[in-house]
């Protein structure tokens, strides 16, 4: 078993996945309970996440030092190591940032952990401060052009610090790292699945007699969280589309077809206008966000009432939601809040319903293969995601009626050619910001002065990292000119070419 200490990172249960896939047994602690429970509870290995804060920040977590003296093999990660090289007489530095993409330089390959990690590969980094001082006992054995201590190794405490993340996909040997650093603490891989007959006891032994009215909303993580009620409960389950307008036109006929599949009768509630009006004047992300959630739940509760009504006992409302939604909205004590993903922090404090979220602990990747296990169609499991605020959060500023035509509009021409290049299979996600940013063009002769859309498409398999996708040049030639002639009021297109991190796939 490996106890994980969690000091607030993003990726957490990313490295819990990555070491349980690898055959490990997790547990994830806080850092103040960490000493005590290694302890109890006798680890074979110990790592530490990283996290948001400085070492030298007011309250920043931190462990008891003795943890050190239990002679278990500790990996630590960015802010861990930060961590481990403050706490055992190393020097940290602020204000030294890396995020995104770094070269590995290997300058002491001799060490297990080191083995299969070749020379010069890529990792990710995202950090605020790096290693000025190592402790002392330690040995070099990586180094990044920003950071003479990437990766480095107490063998007598052993110890070793990394300050890239090996967990995230785009580092090229980060399960390599891991399976080293479990083979240093001597795990035996156990064979690990997703168990759907589990997940299923688990909505009927909650859920009981009730009903759950549950928002479908036709990307693949409601979908299969909808599958997996519907399979537990039958036609207790009272799936619902909210069409609020912010949402893919072609949106509409394909949970027609996922109703269908699920063979229950669902509910379709048209309220467009009502929406927009609910986000007029607001431009803040983070208000649109929460206008959104709130009227989501209204619905909800207002059709919830009329089912109470025909004598059904409505108690749950179940929701898509996955992990990464949950930890960019603050789920972990020490995490920073990236955002409020609409069906987790934006909801209201106060709810009639419980939430029912079956798909809660997975990635976006594992929710696919549940829905693959479940034999759902492989169109509804390799859908693009869209967000749940949808168009809302990718209209920088105010939602009008008219930027959402544009949008909409702009997002139909994106979709258009990339799948006609063949490239919108290939692409975790794409489309269109309405930038709110205005700039000049020449439109037949005459001065133009119209909205900036920028292009968004990348890769991604976890959703944690990603990278801008190389789209061939002439598509993205065709896209701009086709956006910029057939779209009224854009005067230009841009591609942004930023990394996640630091950049977030959407653009609020
Ligand atoms: P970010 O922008 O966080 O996007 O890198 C990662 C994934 O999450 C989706 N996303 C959201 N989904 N509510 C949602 O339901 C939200 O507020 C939200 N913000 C981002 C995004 O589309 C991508 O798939």
């Amino acid at each position: 078993m490996i106890l994980l200490v969690d000091f607030g990172s993003q990726t957490a249960h990313l490295i819990a996945r990555r070491l349980k896939t690898l055959g490990a047994n997790v547990a994830i602690v806080t850092p103040e309970e960490a000493f005590e429970k290694a302890k109890a509870l006798s680890p074979q290995g110990i790592v530490f996440s990283g996290g948001p804060q400085s070492v030298y920040a007011e309250g920043a977590p931190t462990v008891d030092k003795e943890i050190f003296t239990l002679n278990i093999p500790i990996l630590a990660i960015c802010y861990g190591f930060q961590l481990v090289a403050y706490l055992l007489g190393g020097k940290v530095i602020g204000e030294k940032r890396e995020y995104g993409p770094a070269t590995l330089h290997m300058t002491n390959s001799q060490w297990p952990i080191a083995k299969n990690i070749p020379n010069d590969s890529t990792v990710w980094m995202s950090h605020g401060d790096a290693i000025e001082e190592l402790p002392e006992g330690y040995a070099v054995i990586g180094t990044t052009e920003h950071v003479p201590y990437a990766f480095a190794k107490d063998e007598k405490k052993k110890i070793t610090g990394i300050l890239f993340h090996p967990e995230v996909e785009h580092t090229q040997y980060g399960k390599e790292l891991l399976q080293n650093f479990l083979d240093a603490c001597g795990v035996i891989p156990e064979n690990v699945k997703i168990d759907i007959e589990k997940i299923v006891d688990e909505i009927q032994v909650l859920v009981k007699d009730a009903y759950v009215i549950g928002a479908i909303s036709g990307g693949v993580d409601s979908t299969v969280a909808g599958a997996l009620t519907a399979k537990a409960i039958g036609d207790h389950f009272v799936p619902m589309y909210v069409e609020n307008g912010l949402m893919r036109e072609t949106n509409r006929k394909h949970v027609k077809a996922i109703f269908e599949h699920f063979g229950i009768k669902a509910a379709i509630v048209d309220c467009e206008e009502e929406m927009l009006k609910r986000l007029k004047g607001l431009d803040d992300p983070e208000e649109k966000r929460k206008a959104i959630g709130k009227f989501y739940i209204d619905i909800f509760e207002g059709e919830m009432e009329k089912y109470i009504k025909a004598g059904k006992d409505i108690r749950f409302l179940m929701q898509g939601t996955i992990y990464s939604d949950v930890i960019e909205s603050k789920g972990t004590k020490h995490a920073d809040k990236i955002k409020s993903h609409h069906n987790v922090g934006g909801l209201p404090e106060k709810m009639k319903l419980r939430l029912l979220e079956p798909v809660r602990e997975y990635y976006k990747d594992e929710v696919r293969q549940i829905g693959a296990l479940l034999g759902l169609p492989k169109d509804f499991i390799s859908k693009q995601p869209f967000p749940g605020p949808g168009y809302g959060v990718r209209i920088r500023g105010e939602v009008t009626k008219e930027r959402l035509a544009k949008e909409k509009h702009a997002d139909r021409i994106l979709l258009e050619e990339l799948e006609k290049a063949d490239v919108l299979q290939k692409v975790f996600i794409s489309f269109p910001v309405m930038t709110g940013a205005n700039s000049v063009a020449v439109k037949g002769d005459g001065r133009f002065f119209g909205e900036v859309i920028a292009l968004r498409i990348v890769e991604s398999q976890d959703v944690m990292t990603a990278t801008w996708a190389r789209i061939p040049y002439e598509v993205l030639q065709r896209i701009s000119s086709r956006i910029v002639n057939e779209v009224i009021g854009i005067s230009r297109v841009v591609y942004d070419i930023s990394t996640k991190p630091p950049a977030t796939m959407e653009w609020e």
